[in-house]
């Protein structure tokens, strides 16, 4: 991984929500591992599924007024469950030492541009066809260590036959920002909460896969 200059401390900027960056890793080595992880994760993963609940329509009794929770269908690995088969097969790839890095760490930091803590949260995630993510904000005010906000990194990682999905977010109320992440290898960071949803994923090829890897951290410095 490069830590170029220009992206240290792009998510410190309070203007600045989100990046998205290319170019920082191999094309060759990304498309060789979301290989690996359809062959040898993807059948130890857990479905994560939150459909829209009917009654954000039946029972609603007044026009204008509905309200739609977090909507999500994708397939994840919860990396930090060590009784799960996902994570048995994870840390046997590599993949859990890789996210635990130093190395990821150190980009991660300098991508916040904050002191990050320790301990950090990591997950795997898989975009099959139709797959995604409502619009949410990822905001955990019950959380005191969470509730100022953290950041999220991502690592994009996608196989043959992907062929489109959007990350839109949202810049001064308006849902106005969208980036395509279906770029190999395309590095996106977040300093949450903020609002965003990711568009079905579609593909041109069948079992076509868009593969996350991602580290959530809290601030060092958080109140
Ligand atoms: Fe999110």
């Amino acid at each position: 991984m490069i830590t170029g200059k220009r992206l240290h401390g792009v998510l410190s900027d309070p203007a600045r929500r989100f990046c998205a960056e290319r170019g920082l890793l191999a094309e060759r080595h990304c498309a060789a591992a979301a290989r690996l992880l359809d062959q040898k994760l993807w059948p130890a993963l857990t479905a994560l599924e939150a459909p829209i609940p009917p009654e954000t329509i039946y029972a609603q009794k007044r026009n204008y007024e509905e309200l739609l929770p977090k909507t999500v269908r994708v397939k994840t690995a919860y990396l930090e469950r060590r009784r799960e088969h996902g994570f048995r097969v994870a840390e046997d790839l590599g993949l859990v030492a890789m996210l635990r890095s130093e190395s990821f760490v150190a980009f991660c930091t300098a991508l916040a541009g904050r002191p990050l803590r320790k301990r950090h949260g990591i997950q795997a995630l898989c975009y099959g066809a139709g797959d995604y993510a409502g619009p949410h904000t990822d905001h955990h005010p019950e959380e005191p260590l969470a509730r100022d906000g953290y950041v999220d990194v991502h690592l994009t990682l996608c196989t043959p036959g992907v062929a489109q999905q959007w990350l839109v977010y949202a810049r001064r109320g308006h849902f106005s920002e969208v980036v395509d992440v279906t770029q190999q290898g395309i590095v996106t960071g977040y300093r949450l909460p903020f609002w965003h949803y990711t568009t079905p994923l579609v593909v041109q090829r069948a079992h076509a896969r868009r593969w996350v890897l991602l580290g959530t951290f809290l601030f060092a410095d958080a109140p």
